[in-house]
C-alpha cells in the first residue's frame, strides 16, 4: 500500500500552548505509528509573542511560508501581558494576518462534548446544560476585524476611533454553504440559527438577506431561523438547547457567542476549533480536505502557564479535526475523539473519570496526555 505523507506545521505559541500542543503531538505520533498507510511529518515554528521575542515580528515570513506550504497546522496559542494591547507589536496581530493571508474564512467551534459526566462542571445548572448540542459556524476573515479602522487625534492622544463592519454578498454566501454542510453531516440536517443584529447594522441586514436566499435557494431542505445576537445571548444561558443545532454568524459575534457557548460543557478547555480555507462547492456532507488551522479554542492562560496543570484535551481534540478536515483521515480522528470520551467518562478511584484542575481534578497535563495514549491503543 502507498504510504502517504502529510506536512503537519505546529504553531505552540506562549503561555500554556506549547505545554497543551506537546500532548496533542504525542497523539498525533501516536496515531501516526498505528497507520500503515500515512505518516505524519510534525514541524515546529515560531509565531506569536516567542516570535516577537525571537525575531521581531509575530508572524516571522519563514513561518507564513511553512504555513502556506503545509497540509495543516495545529496550534497552540498566543499572546499574553509581556505583549500587552498596548503594544505596537502584538501577537494577536499575527493571528490575524495568518488567517487572513491563508484564506481562512470558516471557523468551526464545536461546543458538544454532550459528556453527561462533565455536567456539574457546567457554569448551568444541570438540567439547564443537559443536551445542549451547539456548533458555532463563525466567519473569520471579514467584519469589523479586517474593515477599515483609524485612531485619530493629536499625538500621543486618541480622542476619536472607528472600526468597519464590513461584508459582501460572496462573504455570506461562502460561510452560509460551510454552515450547510456540516448542518448536513448529522442525519437528519442540524437547524442553521443564523445570528445578525438586523434591527440596527446595514451589515447584519445583508448577512439575513444573503443567508435566506442562499438557503431557500439551494438547500431548500435546511430548517433554519434568524436570530437577534442580543436575544440569541439571553438564550445560550436560559435556554441553549433552543439554539441546538448550528450558530452561523459573522466575526466578531461569533468570537463572543463561541466563548460564551464553550464553557456550557464544562470547561474552556475543553474545546476544539478549526479554521478552514475551501469552499464547498455543491450540497454536500463531505469535506474536499482543505487547508486550516486548528487550536483549542482558549487562549494562553498565562495565570496557569508554566505549572503543567492546563487542559490539553481542546488541543487533543482539535488534533482530530485536523486529521478529518484537512488530511481527509475519519477514522484517526475518531478514535481520537473515542479516546479522549473514554478516560473523561472511565469512573477513576473516586468515582469520576480522570480530570485536570479546570474540571475540579488533580491530574496533570502530561498525565491527561499519557492517558489519551494508552487509550487510543484500545480503540485504533
Ligand atoms: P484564556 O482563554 O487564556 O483564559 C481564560 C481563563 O480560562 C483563565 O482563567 C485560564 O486559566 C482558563 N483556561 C484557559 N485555557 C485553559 C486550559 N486549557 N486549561 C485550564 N484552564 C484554562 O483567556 P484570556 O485570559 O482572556 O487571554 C489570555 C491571552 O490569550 C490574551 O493575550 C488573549 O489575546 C490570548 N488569546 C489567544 C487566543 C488564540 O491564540 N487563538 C484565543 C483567546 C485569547
Ligand atoms: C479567538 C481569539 C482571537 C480573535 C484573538 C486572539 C485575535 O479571541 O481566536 O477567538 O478575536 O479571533
Ligand atoms: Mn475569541
Amino acid at each position: 500500500m502507498v504510504q502517504r505523507s502529510f506536512r503537519v506545521v505546529l504553531l505552540p505559541g506562549d503561555g500554556i500552548g506549547p505545554e497543551v500542543v506537546a500532548q496533542a503531538v504525542r497523539v498525533l505520533e501516536a496515531v501516526s505509528a498505528a497507520s500503515l498507510d500515512f505518516e505524519l511529518k510534525l514541524e515546529s515554528h515560531d509565531f506569536g509573542g516567542c516570535a516577537i521575542d525571537a525575531h521581531g515580528e509575530p508572524l516571522p515570513p519563514s513561518t507564513l511560508q511553512a504555513c502556506k506550504d503545509a497540509d495543516a497546522i495545529l496550534m497552540g496559542s498566543i499572546g499574553g501581558p509581556k505583549w500587552g494591547v498596548d503594544a505596537k507589536l502584538r501577537p494577536e496581530v499575527g493571528l490575524l494576518a495568518l488567517r487572513k493571508a491563508l484564506g481562512l474564512y470558516a471557523n468551526i467551534r464545536p461546543a458538544n462534548l454532550a459528556s453527561d459526566s462533565l455536567l456539574d462542571y457546567s457554569p448551568l445548572r444541570p438540567e439547564i446544560a443537559k443536551g445542549v448540542d451547539i456548533i458555532c459556524v463563525r466567519e473569520l476573515i471579514g467584519g469589523a476585524y479586517f474593515g477599515t479602522r483609524k485612531e485619530q487625534g493629536v499625538a500621543p492622544d486618541v480622542d476619536t476611533a472607528w472600526d468597519t463592519m464590513i461584508y459582501s454578498v460572496e462573504e455570506v454566501q461562502r460561510i452560509t454553504r460551510v454552515a450547510v454542510q456540516i448542518a448536513l453531516g448529522a442525519n437528519p440536517p442540524l437547524e442553521i440559527h443564523s445570528v445578525d443584529k438586523a434591527n440596527v447594522l446595514a451589515s447584519s441586514r445583508l448577512w439575513r438577506k444573503v443567508v435566506t436566499e442562499t438557503l431557500t435557494k439551494e438547500y431548500p431542505e435546511i430548517k433554519f431561523q434568524h436570530q437577534l445576537v442580543d436575544s440569541a445571548a439571553m438564550f445560550i444561558t436560559s435556554n441553549p438547547r433552543k439554539l441546538n443545532g448550528i450558530i452561523l454568524t459573522e466575526n466578531l459575534f461569533g468570537d463572543i457567542l463561541s466563548d460564551q457557548t464553550s464553557v456550557i460543557p464544562g470547561s474552556l478547555g475543553l474545546l476544539p476549533s478549526a479554521s478552514l480555507a475551501g469552499a464547498p462547492s455543491a450540497p454536500s456532507a463531505d469535506f474536499k480536505p482543505t487547508l486550516g488551522i486548528y487550536e483549542p479554542i482558549h487562549g494562553s492562560a498565562p495565570d496557569i502557564a508554566g505549572q503543567g496543570i492546563a487542559n490539553p484535551i481542546g488541543t487533543i481534540l482539535s488534533a482530530a479535526m485536523l486529521l478529518r478536515y484537512s488530511l481527509g483521515l475519519e477514522k484517526p480522528a475518531k478514535a481520537i475523539e473515542d479516546a479522549v470520551r473514554k478516560v473523561l467518562d472511565t469512573p477513576e478511584s473516586g468515582g469520576f473519570g480522570l480530570r485536570t484542575k479546570d474540571l475540579g481534578g488533580n491530574v496533570g497535563t502530561a498525565e491527561l496526555g499519557d492517558r489519551v495514549v494508552e487509550a487510543l491503543k484500545t480503540v485504533l
